[in-house]
């Protein structure tokens, strides 16, 4: 393949940013292409510990162009910040290797200050959201009074832009959300500021793109969050703002869905949620909190600790199905050494009936969950670098997720860094194998 997808098959932090970074290595561009800040792709190169929140997981590797397409969303400051710091460790050395859309849309401090406040004013009901102005700014993309970085070409009128929209929401926050308003001058003397250390990253990403794909470049687009936080075929309200599979692409970069080879969807060896909502497989207890402590499931961008459950091929289909997905990268399996037995939900009940497929948003959480128990493994496999060193039960777990899914694995994860990782098919590598074969674990 030349062109891969990467998108997340749960609720996010499935792992994305480990296989993106991975697979980068033989990418000429990794383009992000949804979502903004609230997303946190840990990378583990080297013993050195990276989150990237808007820079895409091809910025530790020397000469790899990474691209923030149109359809995300920008706080610029958080930019400038994640670039200085990736600057101040080597990395980005050169303005080149980094290109803004002119048409991404920025994300403001009077939209975090509405998307808190809102959720405050939610209490028990509240999202759960990040807190750093996603919905807000997407609000404003498509109520047509958002601020792209093509504005800032003329300041004048950027600026008259950005007072408008000041004082609109200090308006609605004030009287509606009763809430602190935002201060115009110092945003606007602060934007004038940072103007051109922004402008010299800002193009036409979408004709970049077009045109490296045209001329045979690999190209990596690496999703944000996950399928089931995706506004449209998520779990609504408890969602995030953006579409985060596959269709994402074509409209947040401008690219023709004939560009796109494949999509891989990436998928933990168990299932973790942030924020509120229903979460089928969700588990409690002693369990929960050794798996929590042994996944580190905390989360990179807000320190939230993750719920956890088990693995839900019931989701995972849906995810496979909604995406077309080739294979899947099944991340931390490490994570389930030593759980004995380890479980499956592989369908759902309610009402005394038995469902295989994913219900309306509104029943998700009243399904009770169908579990297949398999037995566990307690060695090690943390150095595994084929399916043939796992354990026979790990083996036999991966063809059961396999054989549920209807999808076969690309990778398998055991462990944070970037080497501890069973390559079962690279997709960018020749001889790739572009079936859906499920029959890999015995290799
Ligand atoms: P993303 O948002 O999908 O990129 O995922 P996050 O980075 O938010 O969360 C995944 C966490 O699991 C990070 O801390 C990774 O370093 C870590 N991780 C990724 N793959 C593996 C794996 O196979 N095993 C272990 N133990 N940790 C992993
Ligand atoms: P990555 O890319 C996990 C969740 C939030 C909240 C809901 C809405 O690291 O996988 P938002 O701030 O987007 O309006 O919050 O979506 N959420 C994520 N959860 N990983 C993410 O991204 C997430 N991005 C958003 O916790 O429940
Ligand atoms: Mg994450």
């Amino acid at each position: 393949m030349k062109t891969l997808a990467v998108v997340g098959s749960q609720w996010g932090d499935e792992g994305k940013g480990k296989i993106v970074d991975l697979l980068a290595a033989d990418a000429d561009i990794v383009v992000r292409f949804q979502g903004g800040n609230n997303a946190a792709h840990t990378l583990v190169v080297n013993g050195e510990r990276f989150v990237l929140r808007l820079v895409p997981a091809g910025a530790l590797y020397q000469g790899k162009i990474c691209v923030i397409a149109n359809g995300t969303v920008v706080d610029p400051i958080a930019l400038l910040d994640e670039i200085t710091e990736l600057k101040r460790r080597g990395h980005l050395k050169d303005d080149e290797l980094l290109k803004l859309s002119s048409e991404a849309h920025m994300v403001m401090p009077y939209h975090r200050a509405i998307d808190r406040a809102r959720e405050a004013r939610l209490g028990k009901s509240a999202i759960g959201t990040t807190g750093f102005g996603i919905g807000p700014a997407y609000e404003d993309k498509m109520a047509r009074v958002g601020l792209r970085f093509d504005d800032l070409a003329d300041f004048d009128a950027f600026a008259q832009k950005l007072q408008r929209n000041i004082r609109d929401k200090n308006a609605y926050l004030k009287t509606v959300l009763k809430a602190k308003p935002v201060a115009a001058a110092p945003l606007v003397s602060q934007m004038r500021a940072v103007r051109s250390r922004l402008l010299r990253y800002v193009c036409d990403t979408s004709r970049f793109l077009q045109e490296a794909i045209a001329s045979g470049k690999r190209v990596l687009f690496e999703g944000a969050h996950g399928i089931m936080l995706d506004i449209d075929h998520g779990t609504y309200p408890f969602v995030t703002s953006s579409n985060c599979g596959v269709s994402a692409v074509f409209s947040g970069c401008g690219i023709a869905p004939n560009s796109l080879d494949g999509v891989l969807g990436i998928s933990k060896a168990y299932a973790t949620r942030v924020g509120g909502g229903p979460f089928p497989t969700e588990i409690s207890g002693r369990l929960a909190d050794m798996m929590r402590e042994e996944g580190n499931e905390f989360g990179s961008a807000t320190g939230r600790p993750r719920r956890i459950g088990w693995f839900d091929a019931v989701l995972t289909r849906h995810a496979v199905r909604l995406n077309g997905m080739w294979r899947i990268a099944l991340t931390k399996l490490d994570v389930l050494t030593g759980l004995d037995p380890v479980k499956i939900c592989v369908a759902y009940q309610i009402r005394g009936r038995t469902l295989d497929q994913v219900p309306d948003s509104h029943l998700l959480g009243k399904v009770k969950p169908v579990y297949e128990s398999l037995p566990g493994w307690s060695e090690s496999i943390s150095s595994a670098r084929s399916l043939s060193d796992l354990p026979v039960n790990a083996r036999r777990y991966l063809q059961r997720l396999q054989e549920l899914c209807g999808v076969g694995l690309a990778m398998v994860g055991v462990g944070a860094s970037r080497e501890a990782t069973i390559v079962v098919d690279n997709p960018f590598h020749d001889g790739s194998d572009n079936s859906n074969n499920i029959a890999v674990t015995n290799g």
